[in-house]
């Protein structure tokens, strides 16, 4: 258990990888925020964290929204009175040759993955100057991925909005950092997720094939030699979140198994 009672919001985190960071952090002693457009495993996810004695409650809304943002702080300070950690977690991909990629395509990632950070440094950092910490440390954490180090095909698109969280995370970093708050990202490899499900399906449907195919073909380049868990990532957010992590800022580490190094 942490050393005081802090306060995090984690978006997208009705499932997958936003799930697993939220039960982590409540087990190192957060109240949580459980954000997500999805109302239902918003609220799912918040009750069985209550039914295990943790502090949660849901928020709803779409991260591509500046307001959605505010929504969520507000839902912090409203049940908890406070914010210590934002997690931009919320994230969506594509699978399309970028040659097909239609302007509508574009705006719709990067309105999520890239704007969707920017709003949430925002509506965060609005948040923390409201409060009286003096010289505690904030949190800011972005995700990124792997494909935010080096580019895949056929997620093209995506690649770019992690490498531009990237950028973010490094910049608001720099703007941040003498007002005690830090900002880095945590770059995942293959998560046996609802993304990945996609990724392989939509690869099927391009490239030929059969249903779990491609997750078989990208897993082999996992050094550790299994698919990584939403568990694996938190262990490592656990880490950015908690004071442990107080003295580095503006790093995207790649949590992958070793499929990627650079
Ligand atoms: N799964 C992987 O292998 C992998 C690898 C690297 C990085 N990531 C990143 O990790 C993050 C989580 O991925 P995941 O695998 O858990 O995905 P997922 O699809 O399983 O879950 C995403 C969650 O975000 C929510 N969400 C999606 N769009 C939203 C929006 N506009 N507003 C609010 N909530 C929204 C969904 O409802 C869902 O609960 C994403 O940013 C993703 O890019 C995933």
């Amino acid at each position: 258990m942490s050393e005081e009672k802090r306060v995090a919001v984690v978006t997208g985190s009705g499932r997958g990888i936003g799930k697993g960071i939220a039960e982590r952090l409540a087990k190192d002693g957060y109240s949580l925020v459980i954000a997500d457009f999805d109302a239902k495993t918003a609220a799912e996810t918040a009750e069985e964290l209550k039914s295990k004695g943790f502090d949660a409650v849901s928020a709803v809304g779409d991260v591509s929204d500046p307001e959605a943002h505010k929504t969520f702080v507000k839902t912090a300070v409203d049940n908890f009175g406070r914010l210590d950690t934002y997690v931009n977690n919320a994230g969506i991909a594509q699978i399309k040759l970028l040659q097909d990629e239609t302007p509508e395509d574009m705006q719709k990632i990067f309105g999520i993955n890239v704007f969707g950070d920017l709003y949430g440094i925002q509506a965060a950092t609005a948040q923390f100057k409201k409060q009286d910490d003096g010289d505690k440390i904030r949190k800011i954490i972005n995700a990124s991925s792997i494909a935010g180090h080096i580019a895949f095909d056929l997620l093209g698109a995506y690649s770019a909005t992690k490498f531009a969280v990237r950028g973010l995370t490094q910049a608001a970093a720099k703007e941040l950092g003498k007002k005690h708050i830090t900002v880095n990202a945590y770059c995942p490899g293959i998560v046996g997720t609802s993304m990945w499900s996609l990724i392989d399906e939509e690869m099927v449907k391009q490239l030929g094939g059969t249903k779990g195919e491609y997750l078989k073909k990208y897993s082999e380049s996992i050094t550790l030699g299994r698919v990584e868990t939403p568990e694996d990532v938190a262990n490592y957010v656990s880490y950015l979140g908690s004071h442990d992590s107080d003295y580095m800022t503006g790093q995207a580490v790649q949590i992958d198994g070793g499929i990627q190094f650079i």
